[in-house]
């Protein structure tokens, strides 16, 4: 029988789950596996499990409305026990790049409100070196040229080139984030340094965030075909 990327997503979710006791506060991601962990999830507290959850997104609290989960904010609940959460890229360091749903902003936000964040995702997700999957950087939309262009020239100058584009929704028009922001995906290729770039960017007035998470991601939870990795091992 062959297994998946759904499959692989669901075995991470599920391992993710062993992780979540009663009485938790929870950061809870978006995307396609966070969703996973989402709907099984829901199935726990359907089953009793008390908890509260605080949704990364728009979408994601959608979706915890439909699965019975009790939500909660970070002004009610400032501090989390654990954060779940998809990823883009995972290098072997658990340095994430983050942002494909344009979430990446509160992802931040809530993962750094963590004690622990895992990450969920397919064995595709795992790369020796970031930057293959586009950067995505939240920008305010004020000055949005000239943010784009100090991004391009402070990128030069660490020696990552490539094209940085506004993204698009799946209508064409320009994505707009929950935040009301936009997001530009740098096309760098490899990222040999993201702290250096992380510290960069954080320079730029106009960034509002970035999608390279560092020393945020604390186990992730990687699902091949023969069973489910765990870094750090
Ligand atoms: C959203 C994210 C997602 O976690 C990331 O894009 C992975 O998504 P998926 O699980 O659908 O591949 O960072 O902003």
């Amino acid at each position: 029988m062959t297994t998946s990327s759904e499959d692989l997503k669901r075995s991470a979710a599920l391992a993710a789950l062993d992780h979540v006791g009663e009485g938790m506060a929870l950061g809870i991601g978006t995307g396609s596996t966070a969703a996973h962990f989402v709907r099984a999830l829901g199935a726990r507290v359907r089953d009793g499990l008390g908890i509260v959850g605080v949704p990364t997104s728009e979408e994601t609290a959608r979706l915890c409305a439909a699965e019975g989960i009790p939500l909660t904010t970070l002004d009610d609940t400032p501090h989390l026990h654990l954060t779940v959460d998809g990823a883009d890229e995972i290098d072997p360091a658990l340095r994430l790049i983050k942002g494909g749903g344009g979430a990446l902003l509160r992802e931040k936000i809530v993962a750094a409100a963590s004690d622990r964040m895992i990450v969920i995702a397919d064995g595709s997700k795992a790369v020796p070196v970031l930057g293959t999957f586009p950067l995505p950087i939240e920008v305010n939309l004020f000055g949005l040229g000239a943010t784009l262009r100090e991004i391009g020239l402070l990128s030069a100058e660490l020696g990552l080139e490539g094209p940085i584009r506004r993204r698009l929704g799946r209508d064409g028009e320009p994505f707009v984030t929950d935040g009301g922001h936009a997001i530009l995906d740098a096309c760098f290729g490899r990222i040999p340094d993201p702290e250096a770039l992380a510290a960069t960017l954080n320079t730029i007035p106009g960034v509002v965030e970035h999608g390279l998470f560092i020393g945020l991601a604390t186990q992730a939870a990687i699902a091949r075909t023969d069973g489910v990795e765990w870094l750090p091992a």
